[in-house]
């Protein structure tokens, strides 16, 4: 496979969305149209239903309303691969997606080209409020690069060959660093975005919020660290639970994380392979990392902790996505990268919270209501996207992104 670092920090805003569409692309490069057709689960997306609405998301919002005598490649597709956005109408169903067996994926391939092509011929002439729109669309389509890896984990899953996506190398045998408790910032901090850099609009305006002493583990919760709750009757203890919590593990007979299989080993995108015990778990719900921080005597840490404690880590570094391939959780855990650390805080507007103008003001703000926010990024999250004042969230039953636990206490 093709390397293509992922450019971050001063590279023009063109060289970024080049190199942004061009990873996607070599992403899907190892993919059968039919590997890329699969739909696992109505909340997961097939692999060209990404590759077809990234580029549905360029050319609605930046060619379609910015550049003048623009023709739709298809004029069906924007049906086809619109996700959400109430504006643009009707769409297909979401958990038809996996339906879609036309257009193939090289007609999507073919239409990616033709947007591309059409967004390098226009980009010097844009206007500023569709540059702005490049680069939500770059943000866009990193998210949905991380998705893709995520759902085709969940797609191959489901296979009882177990395939494998790409290689990995062996599993290393590391000691799990000890881990420490390290005193959080107290009084009153400020989070969320500044202006001037890119941020979404949920992540302003940046505002004052009062920390109680606390403080933060200096690592993610491992996978041994996960085996001694399990063998300690974790699952299986209500008290440990919420309610809510409770009553899944008991519907959806939840015993272990996402993709443990036996004893000793879990399916990741390199096929079934030995748990590394050093490295940071993974694919847990918010429910489940509630309970274990119940069990080990902690808590989950408020996103204004979190974002605190990890405000002067570089947000570039860590094990994070630079190009197409298998990607895992490795020891020892990093603030950025590895796996998203569920926070105990619910996803919720921040004072003064203005959604963006227009259709894609519905990026965020229609989503605040029974999700909880996640911090950091993760081994499928490309290079350069995340940041502290970074607002991931799901519902807290989901479980098929790389989503950890960083433990926290009163102090
Ligand atoms: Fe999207």
């Amino acid at each position: 496979m093709a390397t293509r670092l992922n450019p971050v920090g001063d590279a023009s805003l063109l060289d970024r969305l080049r190199a942004t569409r061009q990873l996607t692309l070599d992403l899907a490069a190892p993919l059968s149209d039919a590997d890329a057709t699969v739909q696992p689960f109505p909340d997961a997306s097939p692999a060209k239903w990404h590759l077809a609405h990234t580029t549905w998301f360029f050319e609605t919002f930046v060619l379609r309303d910015h550049v003048p005598g623009h023709r739709p490649f298809d004029d069906r597709f924007a049906y086809l691969f619109n996700s959400y956005y109430e504006g643009e109408g009707d769409r297909h169903p979401r958990p038809k997606r996996g339906m879609i067996s036309r257009p193939s994926l090289d007609e999507v391939r073919a239409w990616r080209a033709y947007v591309d092509e059409a967004l390098d011929r226009a980009f010097r002439d844009l206007p500023a409020d569709a540059t702005a729109l490049v680069e939500l669309g770059i943000n866009h389509e990193q998210q949905h690069q991380e998705l893709f890896l995520t759902d085709l984990l969940a797609t191959f899953a489901e296979n009882p060959m177990e395939p494998a996506y790409a290689d990995l190398p062996a599993v290393s045998c590391h000691a799990p660093e000890s881990l420490a408790f390290l005193g959080g910032r107290q009084g009153i901090v400020e989070v969320g975005a500044s202006e001037g850099e890119f941020a979404f609009d949920c992540e302003r305006p940046r505002h004052q919020q009062l920390l109680h002493p606390h403080a933060i583990a200096n690592r993610p919760v491992t996978n041994g660290e996960w085996r001694q709750f399990i063998a300690d009757g974790g699952y299986s203890t209500p008290t440990l639970w919420l309610s809510e919590g409770w009553d899944w593990t008991k519907r959806e007979g939840i015993t272990a994380p996402l993709y443990w299989r036996g004893e000793d080993n879990s399916f990741t995108l390199a096929g079934r392979r030995p748990l590394d015990w050093a490295a940071p778990v993974s694919h847990i719900s918010y429910y489940e990392a509630d309970a274990f921080a119940r069990w080990a005597g902690a808590r989950l840490p408020t996103e204004a902790e979190w974002e605190s404690f990890a405000a002067w880590s570089d947000p570039n570094l860590g094990n994070q996505l630079d190009e197409g391939g298998a990607v895992l959780p490795r020891p020892p855990g990093d603030i950025f990268g590895d796996v998203w650390e569920w926070t105990g805080s619910a996803f919720l507007p921040y004072p003064g919270f203005n959604p963006a103008p227009g259709t894609v003001g519905e990026y965020n703000g229609k989503f605040m209501c029974g999700q909880f926010v996640l911090k950091g990024a993760s081994c499928a999250t490309p290079r350069g996207h995340s940041r502290a004042s970074y607002r991931n969230f799901f519902p807290p039953h989901a479980r098929w992104q790389f989503t950890g636990v960083r433990l926290a206490k009163d102090s």
